[in-house]
């Protein structure tokens, strides 16, 4: 028998195993619904862009059945201009990007749910996270977990989330690469890198939707990276709600995360909407990266 994610979180703290448990059970109510929450809302988000029915009905869904639950102090979501207050005696604070990678909707492209849980209030560094996850709407869903504890990918299936994966590393050396933004906008030492991995024999595999493009470097290794660009300095990830929870899983899985300059993980935010040029893969990789700015 295959072992379930509630067995699967047996063995760590009793309050975050509740948390991920219920994390889980929303994710199967998303995977089921999303058929049914098509289209545009109209609206616009904090950051300027166009919101779906199908983003404003997740960010809603998580935030509700989080209340319920009442582990959960704050929220810190990208479509939520201010942090959201749940409950005050939570001891959980929630970094939440309800559906990454919303424009893939339309083609039925990967979209997927990114959550990051803290016990330190919001904003804080990415390094003082207690865990981190996502959520992958594929073909199959997957859900992927740390709670420093490795990395763990379950899938979906009639008997809910069960196990497919344990202790997750990136493969040596990677295959992959996948880059945001115009090539024309990227930095010229930023090309000439790209350019080197192609030369090496490196694969070009982008997506769109932060959640796949980072769900494949962790199974075949590689970059991915939504890069700073010459108009848009800190490209276009979110430092908390994004870039964060990927920087913790990385780095459970082996691999690495930067800035250009140092690693995610340590950036101080000055706000919960900050931005932040995000390179991601193997570590091999990152600190050849790192040496080129
Ligand atoms: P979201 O759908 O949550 O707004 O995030 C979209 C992000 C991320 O998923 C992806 O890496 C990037 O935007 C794609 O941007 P481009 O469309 O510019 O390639
Ligand atoms: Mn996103
Ligand atoms: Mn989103």
């Amino acid at each position: 028998m295959a072992t379930t994610i509630k067995e699967h979180l047996e063995t760590i703290d009793n309050d975050l195993a509740a948390l991920i448990l219920k994390i889980s059970s929303i994710a199967n109510t998303i995977s089921d619904e999303l058929p049914y929450r098509r289209g545009k809302a109209d609206t616009k988000n904090v950051f300027g862009e166009l919101q779906l029915v199908a983003d404003k009905w997740a960010d809603q869904f998580i935030i509700e059945e989080l209340r319920k639950l009442g582990l959960v102090k704050t929220v810190v979501s990208e479509e939520q201009p201010d942090i959201v207050p749940l409950n005050d005696s939570g001891t959980f604070n929630i970094t939440l990007d309800p559906l990454d990678g919303s424009s893939n909707i339309e083609s039925n492209n990967l979209v997927g749910t990114i959550i990051g849980i803290y016990k330190e209030d919001l904003p804080t560094q990415g390094k003082h996270q207690v865990a981190a996850m996502y959520i992958l709407y594929g073909p199959v869903a997957t859900l992927v977990y740390t709670a420093q504890n490795g990395v763990h990918e379950f899938l979906y299936t009639k008997e809910g989330f069960v196990l497919r994966g344990e202790n997750m590393k990136l493969p040596e050396p990677g295959k992959l690469y996948g880059i945001g933004g115009l090539r024309k906008d990227w930095l010229p030492a930023f090309r000439q890198y790209i350019e080197q991995l192609e030369a090496e024999g490196y694969k070009l595999r982008y997506g769109g939707s932060f959640v796949g493009d980072f769900n494949q470097i962790l199974h075949y290794g590689g970059i991915f990276a939504y890069p700073a660009l010459i108009e848009k300095p800190n490209g276009k990830l979110r430092l908390l709600v994004e870039s964060n929870t990927m920087s913790f899983i990385v780095k459970q899985a082996g691999g690495a995360s930067t800035t250009g300059k140092s690693s995610i993980l340590d950036v101080v935010p000055e706000s919960i909407t900050q931005r932040v040029p995000t390179y991601i893969g193997n570590k091999e990789l990152i600190e050849k990266l790192e040496k080129i700015f």
